[in-house]
């Protein structure tokens, strides 16, 4: 580990954001995190970790995570973010992470990881079968972000939780050793479409680990895997309504207009008052040729890339040696306060 001062967070700020390599990207990482992160790339200095270390807590098959974590590079350059200009790096290839984590294992109370509501929802009813990882995640999550001293970290609406914790282990930190090392990040969720749901039940998010197909689109589906999807979607028997007031307990109506809004970059509003008294069926086709559209392009350049595993594995290996010259110094930083003995 290198000692020495801590490089200054830039002016405009500095972003970091996560995703895992835990199956296929899908819509909801596509509006609710990746397309924010391209909008955001200009104005702020961009940390884009692909959190490996975040995905083994729970079971990974080791050939399908090696899989993942290239795809999951190879959808983001496709969706747009420049990995030469910013950080785009893998997270084990930053040891600072973990280093950090185990500082905030011992930094987080466990009442507060008792409250965090996405434990709950992965451990299920065995929480005794849970890995200890997946119980400390939210800490390993708060290292990812404070290693950077990142201000703001743009993610969906679901990660909002995860967050606030972070910023109250930076807070306790500062405040027990009497310091300012660590900032206080902001979350960054913005646009409709930040909370896309599943195809199948409009109360459950889209997600990477939902069991059916059926209820996510793949940033790899083809345009025929996404009509098949849509058109499959759950509805109810009645036309789309004239006001979003009218959405009120049509949770599977609201997450298809909400996509359809955020595809097309209008306001529910906007959406509802164009598609009021439509039939499903007229909607859907709308729908799906929107998402194909948008998503296309990025399809067919993410294959392009994933045919040359080698050029991702450069340009991870450019952006961990980016990552690594912010982190080392601010962990460094922080086991002097501490007061671990220098090496
Ligand atoms: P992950 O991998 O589940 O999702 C990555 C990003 O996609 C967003 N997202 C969604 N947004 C809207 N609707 C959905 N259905 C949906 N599903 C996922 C998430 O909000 C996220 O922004 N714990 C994080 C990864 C992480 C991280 C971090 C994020 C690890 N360290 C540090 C920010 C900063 C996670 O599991 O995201």
């Amino acid at each position: 580990m290198t000692s020495g001062s801590t490089p200054p967070v830039a002016t405009k700020g500095r972003i970091l954001s996560g995703i895992q390599p835990t199956g296929n990207l899908h819509l909801g990482n596509y509006l609710g995190a990746i397309r924010n992160w391209v909008a955001l790339q200009n104005d702020f200095e961009c940390l884009f970790c692909i959190v490996d270390l975040h995905a083994i807590t729970v079971w990974q098959e080791p050939a399908a995570l090696t899989h993942a974590t290239r795809e999951v590079a190879a959808g983001m350059i496709a969706a747009g973010i420049d990995p030469v200009a910013n950080a785009l790096f893998v997270q084990s290839h930053v040891p600072a992470h973990a280093q950090l984590a185990w500082v905030f294992n011992c930094v987080a109370r466990l009442g507060w990881l008792n409250r965090m509501t996405q434990f709950k929802d992965k451990a299920g009813k065995d929480r005794e079968k849970a890995s200890a990882g997946l119980y400390v995640y939210p800490n390993l999550m708060a290292a990812d972000i404070l290693v950077y001293k990142a201000t703001h970290v743009p993610v969906g609406e679901d990660q909002k939780q995860h967050l606030e914790l972070a910023r109250d282990i930076a807070q306790k930190f500062n405040s027990d050793y009497g310091v300012e090392v660590f900032p206080q990040p902001e979350p960054v969720i913005r646009g409709p479409g930040m909370r896309v749901m599943s195809l199948r039940d409009g109360s459950k998010k889209m997600s990477k680990s939902d069991p059916s197909d059926f209820s996510r689109i793949n940033m790899t589906d083809d345009a025929d895997a996404i009509a098949g999807k849509v058109r499959k979607a759950t509805t109810d028997p009645h036309p789309l309504p004239d006001s979003v007031a009218g959405l009120e307990g049509r949770a599977e109506a609201a997450n298809l207009l909400n996509i359809y809004a955020a595809l097309t970059d209008q306001t529910l509003e906007q959406v509802v008052t164009e598609q009021a008294g439509q039939q499903f069926s007229g909607f859907k086709a709308k729908l799906t040729d929107t998402a194909v559209a948008v998503l296309g392009p990025i399809n067919a350049e993410m294959k392009r890339l994933m045919n040359d595993p080698a050029e991702i594995d450069k340009v991870l290996a450019r952006g961990a040696a980016k990552a690594n010259a912010i982190a080392e110094p601010v962990l460094a930083e922080v086991y002097r306060t501490v007061g671990f003995l220098s090496r």
